[in-house]
């Protein structure tokens, strides 16, 4: 029998129940379509932070390389943690370490979930830059607490990341309704933005069959409430990409439903499969997180693996469960309850 090893980093709060939810939905698509996945559960957390001084041991990343994929379900604690000190701790390395640099987000409303729109029949694949940009961490403060301190935080744009990431939202396009959406601000950053627009252009002499459109940010973040229906791929920089996605998942009906998949395209490492949402420190381990994100990020996992059926009837799984009502409005049903309705959707 085929056999996956994952590494789960369950993290913080909520992340630590979605996982076990994910998992159990996951191992009975294993046994259903014959494969195994072979999972070894890794502590590192907020937590594991006050305990060592460190939100992973020093060789975490040469450790998560032996495995074919990655599953974390949410990081930071923020009431003894800093999330600034989590989070270049443990996710933000990862997704650098293994050029993790293509984010997928989709956002569609599943079946029976209500959004706050009238328009319902959106089927939106964001592309985020996940490696460099706005968030590449470079800068430094000077004269700190001073009258004269200075803060400065550069976002890098390299030919190498932006043309790797603009392709990827090409190939994507071209595997979907060819139309691909590239996201800047390019009438006020006039210099990474106007770049990022060129290599956009040049690439398109690749891609003749897909239609591109260029959108400022600003009025992205329009059009994705007033007419989401008229887009297919949109690919954007590290923080454009985060803001839209949050965006994405307001549309479809909540950050419970907003799956997410940190993909590296070459295969040099291991990939990692996160639900978008945080870690929920106020509803941590009360078995009411929604856990259709966490499952559907791991039906994206199983994509990766090569388990393209398996993926699917993961995904249908969860659409007969939303479809009948469970999980598809907050507050309805314990996540005990809609993963019991997602694996039972999935094992008849
Ligand atoms: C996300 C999250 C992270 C990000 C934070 C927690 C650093 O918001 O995955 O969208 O911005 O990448
Ligand atoms: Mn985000």
């Amino acid at each position: 029998m085929k056999s996956y090893k994952i590494a789960l980093v369950p993290g913080d709060g909520i992340g630590v129940d979605v996982t076990e939810a994910a998992m159990e939905v996951l191992t009975a698509a294993g046994q259903k379509f014959g494969f195994a996945l072979e999972a070894e559960s890794f502590p590192w957390s907020c937590a594991y932070y006050l305990q060592h001084g460190a939100m992973m041991p020093t060789d975490g990343i040469t450790q998560l390389r032996a495995f074919d994929a990655i599953y974390l379900g949410a990081v930071g604690w923020p009431e003894t943690v800093p999330d600034a000190v989590s989070l270049h701790g443990l996710l933000l390395p990862i997704r650098k370490a293994f050029n993790q640099y293509a984010n997928i987000r989709p956002h569609r409303l599943l079946p029976g979930v209500e959004g706050p729109l009238k328009s319902e029949r959106f089927d939106i694949l964001c592309i985020r830059e996940n490696t460099e940009g706005e968030y590449a961490g470079a800068g430094g403060r000077v004269h700190q607490g001073m009258g004269n301190e200075v803060a400065v935080e550069t976002a890098i744009f390299t030919r190498e990341g932006v043309e790797r990431i603009i392709r990827f939202g090409f190939e994507q396009a071209r595997a979907r309704r060819k139309h691909l959406t590239s996201v800047t601000k390019s009438n006020a950053q006039k210099f990474s933005m106007v770049f990022w627009d060129e290599v956009t252009k040049e690439l398109a002499a690749d891609y003749p069959d897909v239609t591109v459109s260029h959108m400022h940010i600003d009025a992205m973040a329009a059009k994705m409430v007033m007419a989401p229906e008229s887009l297919d791929v949109v690919v954007a920089s590290n923080l454009f990409g985060d803001i839209l996605t949050d965006l994405g998942a307001a549309i479809q009906g909540g950050l419970g439903f907003a799956a997410s998949a940190n993909i590296c395209p070459d295969r040099s490492g291991p990939s990692m499969f996160e639900p978008v949402h945080g870690s929920a420190p106020d509803i941590a381990g009360q078995n009411i997180a929604n856990p259709i994100a966490a499952i559907w990020s791991g039906a994206m996992m199983l994509e990766h693996l090569g388990e393209g059926e398996a993926a699917a009837a993961v995904l249908l799984a969860i659409e007969s469960a939303t479809a009948a009502g469970i999980g598809s409005r907050p507050g309805t049903h314990a996540t005990d309850a809609i993963t019991k309705a997602v694996k039972s959707a999935l094992e008849s």
